[in-house]
């Protein structure tokens, strides 16, 4: 399939409000290093998540709570070394913004300090708002993010839907008023009812991002290794495989042994 995006601008926070705008759809994924960035970015997607979601996928840890802000740090430069087009978002990580916003200020500071990325991502509403606007008039830009927020599962105590009784929808309602009038350029939905992320696109002026919450919104993120099958254990409803990875890789690296152990790599093309 050959590359949909002809323009190669840089894609800002302001073309992504254009596309809204216009009813151009958004695509995101995320990315944790610079060989994956460059994939990501040269087929064209619009925005670059390097997500906190890195904790599972790249640590191999069972949520997003353990990963630091160093870790996040020493990531986002690989990404963004790769990047020459994609807008590149970096999630805060758990700890880094919720205690106060002088120190979430801090956080948003050294990342964009050292990562050089374009803006950040921070779970919640009402609750972290202070840190929002503080981080804003830095003139950093923020996206949100509601529904399920993987930094709250030992609250929540599952990876169910969320939002679905009336009071949590309405909260949900609210925090992205709240987030789209403190300044945010974005907002990322995960797993809620497609009819309320509908109901949030429609009423916001600012792109909304859904994972797991249908096509009514102006967007959508996955994360890439579970939409190109490196990771096979994640299989949510929502997920959309494109490819499986994981059995390719294991073919090529059994072939890559087999030759090996047969004596036939290297052959005698192969060496000096
Ligand atoms: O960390 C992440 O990958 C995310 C996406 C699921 C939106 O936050």
């Amino acid at each position: 399939m050959s590359v949909h995006n002809e323009d190669q601008r840089r894609v800002t926070t302001h073309r992504l409000l254009e596309m809204k705008k216009r009813g151009e759809k958004i695509s995101m994924l995320t990315a944790y290093d610079f060989t994956m960035g460059t994939i990501v970015d040269k087929a064209g997607v619009d925005i670059i998540l390097v997500g906190d979601s890195a904790s599972n996928v790249m640590c191999g840890n069972l949520t997003t709570l353990p990963i630091t802000l160093d870790q996040m740090i020493f990531l986002a430069k690989s990404v963004v070394r790769g990047v020459t087009r994609a807008l590149v978002v970096i999630d805060m990580p758990f700890g880094s913004y919720q205690g106060n916003s002088k120190e979430a200020l801090a956080s948003a500071i050294r990342i964009m300090k050292e990562t050089h990325g374009d803006c950040l991502k921070v779970e919640g509403g009402e609750e972290i708002l202070e840190s929002v606007k503080r981080i804003l008039t830095a003139g950093i830009p923020i996206m949100g993010h509601l529904g399920l927020m993987p930094q709250s599962i030992n609250k929540y105590g599952s990876y169910t839907v969320r939002a679905q009784e009336n009071a949590e929808a309405e909260k949900l309602i609210r925090d992205a008023h709240l987030l789209e009038e403190a300044g945010c350029f974005a907002l990322v939905l995960e797993k809620i009812p497609a009819k309320l992320a509908q109901r949030v696109a429609k009423e916001l002026t600012i792109p909304v991002i859904g994972i797991g919450a249908g096509g009514g919104v102006d967007g959508q993120v996955l994360v890439l290794h579970d939409m190109i099958g490196l990771t096979q254990d994640f299989s949510p409803r929502f997920l959309r495989r494109y490819v499986n990875l994981q059995s390719i890789m294991n073919e090529a690296i059994e072939h890559y042994v087999s030759d090996v152990k047969s004596g036939d790599f290297p052959n005698e093309q192969e060496q000096y």
